[in-house]
């Protein structure tokens, strides 16, 4: 069992590292809510408690080493990070392969040992790259990363969502997930339609949201807070995110568990 105080210095060294990162998309917010995510769903997966926080300590670090370019494997330079972070906290052996099996395997699906191998790509996946959150996440992803540098806003979301849509595979997820994944991709889905019909609230949204990854404005999270939506469908979508990122939706996605 990891100690209380290992975590917390894996948390100190976690927020450490972020500061200065050259992405807030993959600050410590982000971090910290995969953490949280990758914990439950070792929870609902059935795992133990000790499972749990293990799942908690590679979310902390599965992003620790993240480029702002998906040109390079930051999995595997997070998972070579963390085992030196791991290693010097005194974390026992056999704790840090397993945290690390799972920081390496985070980006996509493989052959699942256990719930805590499998965590965080769920966590990642189903909560930090769907949702109402996301809306706000891409399009800060979209003005933030250098890959789109030499596309303008529009043509970049346009060819980002639609690529996005895709390569969108439900059946990479447990049966057990479906009902959640579905409910968390009509946010998605729904607010491209809004964005495609060049609804000004859903265009003043991505447009904030992109300019804010650009300039380094806001962080991920000060743009959920600024945006002021004045249509419901933009405040349903805020209220969402912002319950999502203050860890309240945790009891209602247990009600999708099939
Ligand atoms: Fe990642
Ligand atoms: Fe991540």
């Amino acid at each position: 069992m990891l100690p209380l105080k290992t975590l917390k210095e894996i948390e100190g060294i976690a927020r450490k590292e972020k500061e200065g990162t050259d992405t807030l998309i993959h600050d410590f917010g982000h971090l910290e809510r995969t953490a949280a995510g990758a914990r439950w769903f070792v929870k609902v997966l059935g795992g133990p408690e000790e499972e749990q926080e293990l799942a908690y300590a590679a979310g902390l670090l599965h992003d620790i080493v993240r480029p702002n370019t998906e040109k390079e494997d930051h999995a595997a330079a997070s998972a070579k990070r963390s085992g030196e972070i791991l290693e010097g906290l005194g974390v026992d052996k056999e704790d840090v392969r397993r945290i690390l099996e799972a920081i390496a395997d985070h980006r996509r699906p493989v052959e699942w040992r256990s719930p805590l191998h499998q965590s965080v790509f769920l966590a990642d996946k189903i909560l930090e790259q769907m949702g109402a959150f996301v809306v706000f996440r891409r399009s800060y992803y979209i003005g933030e990363c250098h890959d789109f540098d030499c596309q303008g806003f529009g043509e970049a979301m346009t060819a980002h969502y639609r690529r996005k849509l895709e390569k969108f595979r439900p059946d990479v997820f447990p049966t057990r997930f479906r009902r959640l994944v579905d409910y968390q991709y009509e946010w998605v889905t729904g607010f491209f339609g809004h964005f495609s019909g060049s609804e000004p609230w859903a265009v003043e949204l991505a447009r904030m949201c992109y300019e804010a990854g650009k300039t380094h404005g806001m962080t991920m999270d000060g743009c959920v807070r600024a945006y002021k939506p004045r249509e419901a469908e933009g405040r349903r979508l805020t209220e969402e995110a912002l319950a999502y990122m203050e860890g309240r939706k945790f009891p209602e996605f247990e009600k999708f568990l099939q």
